[in-house]
């Protein structure tokens, strides 16, 4: 299917939106509450775009691409709207990027930049609520919600936990749990979607707040060690030491969705009782080793064992935590070294 955005030809495939029509072709459209893990909304419209035919603006994230369209996304009246809603959004906003977790990380600040737009245009009542710190890992901020709705759309359509919904109505809309109770384990994963989607900082995580922004960190890009799904993510690093966990969508695996674990679970990377040096238990007490003596030691008493019992009285059983590779060699170790085939693995079943 073919279509012109911006006077360019572009093909796309039947049942593309234009805005990912777009995407796919570089073009840029601002948006905000669009996160393609989930299904299109419509509802920031700061992705309007201008359709030859037609005689208003629609949002492209929610308009299919159609043969032989003529788009334009950007033009003076375009301008104009966003420029409008923009101010609109800013004049019940705290606007204070100086000091806010998420300056740098924020696409509301990043399109108000983008278009030029200063809080002051609109004056009228504020929202003046205080921050919600109820429980372990997430802190919501109502005063920067711009209810775009993608934490309640994540929650319930990809979650499928349904801890948070849009409640009450016109400038009172706002996501919360039912009957504004506190996040629990009872009612809330945890897992920290709703703060992945978030595009400003209303939603963040406790445990990195105040830690270091996103120009302050040097983001290393890993693979979650706590089962055998393969999650990827990016670790934020500052000073050596891991603050915060963000998602990584272009990762096949996990496409920017992480689970409790994955996005919170990080403290044991700096845990003083982490062990550092292979350890070798004499007398009952353990001491430290060399890996050259820890190795020849295990190497010794797996002879020792093989020499007394036969090899197929030894197994290995490897763990769905190791990579591939890791796996692989305990497999080829056990076959070839030991002499045994008693190999398995924790997620076999
Ligand atoms: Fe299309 Fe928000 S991104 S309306």
């Amino acid at each position: 299917m073919q279509l012109t955005i911006n006077n360019r030809r572009i093909t796309t495939e039947k049942g593309k939106t234009l805005l990912e029509a777009c995407r796919e072709a570089d073009i840029f459209v601002p948006t905000l509450c669009y996160d393609e893990r989930l299904e299109s909304y419509g509802g920031c419209r700061l992705c309007l775009v201008e359709i030859q035919g037609v005689a208003r603006p629609l949002a492209a994230c929610t308009t299919p691409a159609e043969e032989g369209m003529t788009v334009l996304t950007e033009s003076e009246t375009l301008t104009r709207l966003r420029k409008t809603t923009l101010s609109l959004i800013l004049s019940n906003h705290p606007n204070d990027c100086m000091c806010c977790d998420n300056a740098g990380d924020c696409a509301l600040q990043e399109l108000a930049y983008l278009y030029d737009v200063k809080p002051g245009r609109y004056e009228g009542e504020r929202w003046d609520l205080p921050i919600r710190e109820d429980n372990p890992f997430i802190t919501f901020e109502p005063n920067k919600c711009i209810s775009c709705s993608r934490c309640t759309r994540i929650c319930n359509d990809v979650v499928m936990a349904g801890t948070i919904e849009m409640t009450g109505r016109g400038f009172y809309t706002m996501p919360d749990t039912a009957f504004n109770k506190p996040r629990s384990l009872k009612n809330c994963e945890f897992c920290g979607q709703c703060v992945s989607t978030c595009p400003t900082g209303a939603l963040t995580d406790k445990k990195g707040r105040h830690k270091g922004r996103s120009h302050d960190v040097t983001k290393v890009k890993t693979t979650c060690s706590y089962c055998g799904t393969g999650c990827n993510f990016y670790l934020h690093v500052k000073d050596k030491k891991v603050i915060k966990v963000s998602s990584d969508y272009e990762a096949p695996v996990n496409q920017g969705n992480l689970c409790i674990k994955g996005r919170y679970g990080y403290d044991f990377i700096h845990s003083p009782e982490r062990l550092k040096t292979p350890l070798i238990k004499k007398d009952g007490v353990f001491h430290e080793a060399t890996w050259d003596e820890a190795l020849e030691f295990v190497a010794t008493k797996f002879r020792e064992l093989i020499a007394k019992h036969g090899p197929e009285k030894v197994g290995g059983f490897s763990s769905s935590r190791c990579t591939n590779e890791e796996n692989y060699l305990l497999s080829k170790w056990v076959r070839c070294a030991v002499g045994s085939n008693n190999v398995d693995n924790c997620a076999r079943v």
